[in-house]
């Protein structure tokens, strides 16, 4: 049995009487749960601006989802990205991010993400492609990804981009006010699972918001009931990554960015970011 070390992430205001909230952190965090920091909980004038940023971020996917075709090199989504997140006021949070060098990452077949967009790399009839956007408004974050299907693309790689779909959707609603973490883990494990394929496990969401990795992590995988409580106000993303087949992945020495399935198959990702509320999750980044 792990000794579980009690985290007082909460703190009380001095000279301010104690509300609900805190008496119910408290509570919590006095019998061994995680529970947030206060700044994790965004105001309500925070949660506008990230919804502001992700109108911008979903306006990028949506010329994305448009524009993007056979032939075309990940190098043009890539200015696609730069261009219409610069008319609208906002900044590409992926550019110079540690060092990664373009707006956007494009993650194709059995890249599992953080692919960087290339002037020799050509979209092909069957390819599958992840586009991961994530915008700074204003001093914003707002995250999300979809996957793009090129051409023909075989039933077998068409149902791992359907059933990732449905593993962020299972996600999203087994995330409760007051829950945990973990109960969004839980549920994408047991649905990827249960369809043949495996959870990524050195990747996973994140808080966002005022930063663009933000606590807590956000795993695919794992234990109902365990990791932090999920306040109301608490931003967060989803962004589940499926493996068609075994889950371990490595980095690419060439760029150290490239993530890649070890044996080779498919990957594919899906990814909003949320705000929870006092009746469950609203994704930011329709
Ligand atoms: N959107 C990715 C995430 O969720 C971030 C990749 S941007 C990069 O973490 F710069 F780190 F590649
Ligand atoms: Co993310």
């Amino acid at each position: 049995m792990l000794s579980r070390r009690k985290i007082h992430n909460w703190r009380i205001l001095k000279g301010q009487p104690l509300t609900e909230l805190d008496k119910r952190m408290l509570y919590l965090q006095e019998h061994g749960h995680l529970v947030p920091t206060r700044e994790l909980i965004k105001t309500p004038e925070q949660i506008e601006g990230i919804r502001r940023s992700g109108v911008v971020n979903t306006g990028v996917l949506d010329l994305v989802a448009q524009e993007i075709k056979e032939g075309m090199s990940t190098a043009a989504i890539d200015k696609l990205v730069y261009e219409y997140t610069k008319d609208h006021g906002a900044i590409p949070a992926p550019l110079n991010y540690e060092g990664f060098p373009k707006s956007v990452c494009t993650s194709i077949n059995e890249v599992v993400c953080h692919g960087i967009p290339s002037e020799k790399e050509i979209l092909r009839d069957g390819d599958i492609i992840n586009v991961d956007v994530s915008t700074i408004l204003d001093g914003y974050y707002s995250d999300a990804s979809r996957m793009f299907m090129i051409g023909n693309v075989s039933p077998e790689k068409r149902r791992l981009v359907e059933v990732t779909k449905e593993c962020l959707q299972i996600g999203m609603e087994a995330a409760k006010p007051f829950g945990y973490v973990g109960d969004i883990g839980h549920a994408i494990q047991k649905h990827a699972e249960k369809n043949g394929y495996s959870v990524v496990r050195d990747l996973c969401g994140h808080g966002v918001g005022l930063e663009f990795h933000e606590e807590p992590e956000v795993c695919h995988f794992g234990r109902k009931g365990t990791g932090m409580v999920l306040v109301p106000g608490m931003v967060f993303t989803i962004e589940p990554m499926i493996n068609m087949g075994r889950y371990q992945v490595y980095i690419d020495a060439d760029d150290n960015w490239t993530v890649l399935t070890d044996d080779g198959l498919p990957s594919a990702q899906w990814e909003h970011t949320f705000v929870m509320t006092d009746s469950g999750l609203e994704i930011l980044t329709y």
